[in-house]
């Protein structure tokens, strides 16, 4: 089925992602591509439309990331964004040059609203800025339409061309009205009728699959995860009992979550697939024990994961699929579609497929933003609790344990983090009874971690000497940065209390202000 797809040309700026999650949001598919891309493999894709992103180059210097002009002729929109918008000007014969000083943060702009770019958006507005270089005369046949105190052309188009040029970020939440932009572009300029929905994107998936895999065997290994599990769903519904689980419980689990994936893929699940549960802790503590050193730790619960996966698939015996829940930001990131710099250097299921007896590897949510997996992952019934999980890193609460891992100490993290967890969705739930808005301090990430601190307290008439649980709660768009969630004093008093009282082992309680950078989400 040919689907309306915009093509975002990738020129290294750090939001290129989130340009094509709005675009997505107005119900409109797109790719991302690396500037370096052939033209001739674009123009095959029939595009409705291209955007070129930001990047760190300055488009007069030499070496820097271009493109060819002939982009520009192909009838086709293009709307340029940042180092898109400067490139577009300065290849089509406009100068830009080097400012005095750098425009950065959120500006106030004033845009012309009878262009279809500003369609329905406020005359007087805010954008968010960040660059050196500036079009400094417009290309032949442009006209401005916004500008800045410090900068003449904030955008530009020329409308016979159907070309545009924006020089702040549309895509980015400062620019508030910025998503009505980009749906003016690919909706009305592009003429994208939208037809990139999460049902439709199921449906056609459930049939690919069954096409793809026809009597064929499937093999996922399931973690619980949020791309994992929607995986199983998407592939269960396709193909039922032809689709095998493998679920590792490495013992390295949040508090009764291994059971909690097993009420909704085993048996008594809601799901036609087959299911085998590996309670494998033991070996796991035994492969740990008296282990301290972080990426030690990290090493043996990877290997010892393939190796447990290993035994199992053997005596599933050959399969012709190994189903795996990649999904987009992993295949941009791994450098296979876009320019950004590589930064995220976990992966779980690295080196897996070498172990286990295939034929192809297939893998359903490729084309999917996390909040796609997520609209999906409803969409085919999977409950809420598990959709909306916040992430959880694949060795588990083995990086949250500082030091050597024992079960007590397993224990005693699990507890803590439940009553963590509770206290601040009890707390958010609260909150948006009574404002009728999520919480303004609600973490993106948050969970207890066990230090390997010990410290002398005192409990009824008796000395203690016990650990100390780290509390970490962040805040952040990407996990590459993060800051500490401003969680309410009091919430973080209930939670202390809580832990000290119920948690046998822990006297002290510390919340981690850390941002990241220096300091990591994961305490190793
Ligand atoms: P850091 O600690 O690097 O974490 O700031 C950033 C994000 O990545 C998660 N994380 C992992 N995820 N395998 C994973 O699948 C891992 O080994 C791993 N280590 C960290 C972490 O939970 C946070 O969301």
């Amino acid at each position: 089925m040919e689907r309306e797809t915009v093509i975002v040309i990738d020129f290294g700026g750090q939001y290129n992602q989130l340009v094509a999650r709005r675009v997505r949001e107005c119900n409109v598919y797109c790719e991302i591509y690396s500037y370096k891309t052939d033209l001739e493999k674009i123009k095959a894709m029939n595009p409705k439309g291209i955007i070129l992103t930001g990047g760190p180059s300055s488009c007069y210097e030499e070496n820097a990331a271009t493109c060819s002009p002939e982009l520009f002729s192909l009838g086709i929109p293009v709307l340029g964004l940042c180092y898109g918008a400067q490139l577009m000007s300065y290849v089509l014969g406009g100068n830009v040059e080097r400012a005095s000083a750098r425009e950065y943060g959120k500006t106030e702009v004033d845009v012309d609203c009878s262009s279809a770019l500003f369609a329905g958006v406020t005359p007087h507005t805010v954008c968010w800025m960040s660059h050196f270089d500036y079009i400094s005369r417009l290309a032949p046949g442009f006209r401005s339409i916004a500008h800045t105190a410090n900068c003449p052309v904030a955008a530009a188009e020329c409308t016979e061309k159907k070309l545009y040029a924006i020089q702040f970020h549309p895509e980015v939440l400062h620019t508030v009205e910025g998503s009505k932009m980009l749906y003016n572009f690919v909706r009305n300029i592009c003429g994208c009728a939208g037809d990139w929905r999460m049902d439709s994107f199921v449906e056609n998936t459930v049939r690919e699959i069954r096409e793809k895999v026809g009597s064929g065997r499937v093999l996922l290994a399931l973690s619980g995860g949020v791309d994992s599990s929607v995986a199983a769903g998407l592939l269960s519904r396709a193909i039922g009992k032809q689709l095998t689980c493998v679920f590792v419980d490495h013992g390295l689990l949040r508090k009764n979550e291994g059971d909690e994936v097993e009420a909704v893929f085993g048996s008594k699940g809601m799901f036609d697939l087959n299911f085998i549960r590996v309670n494998a802790a033991d070996r796991f503590y035994i492969k740990l024990a008296g282990v301290s050193e972080p990426e030690r730790k990290r090493k043996i619960i990877g290997e010892e994961f393939i190796r447990v996966f290993e035994e199992e698939a053997k005596k599933i015996g050959a399969v012709d699929f190994l189903a795996q829940g990649t999904i987009y930001p992993d295949v941009v990131e791994s450098g296979l579609g876009g320019e950004s710099a590589v930064i995220k250097s976990h992966h779980n299921v690295g080196g897996l497929p070498d172990y286990v007896d295939f034929k192809e590897i297939i893998e359903p949510l490729r084309l999917l933003f996390k909040d796609e997996v997520r609209k999906a992952g409803l969409e085919l019934g999977i409950p809420e609790k598990l959709v909306f999980r916040q992430p959880f890193p694949g060795p588990g609460l083995g990086i949250r344990i500082i030091g050597d891992i024992t079960a007590e100490k397993v224990k005693i993290v699990q507890d803590a983090d439940a009553i963590f967890r509770e206290e601040v969705a009890k707390a958010s739930d609260a909150y948006k009874e009574a404002n009728g808005t999520a919480a303004p301090w609600m973490p993106d990430q948050y969970f207890a971690a066990l230090t390997n601190m010990r410290s002398v307290g005192v409990m009824g008439d008796e000395r203690t000497y016990d650990y100390a649980i780290a509390l970490r709660a962040v805040r952040t768009i990407d996990f590459m940065t993060a800051e500490a969630a401003n969680i309410p004093f009091d919430v973080l008093q209930t939670v202390m209390s809580r832990i000290i009282n119920e948690v046998r082992g822990v006297n002290r309680v510390l919340f981690d202000i850390s941002s990241k950078p220096p300091g990591t989400i994961e305490l190793e």
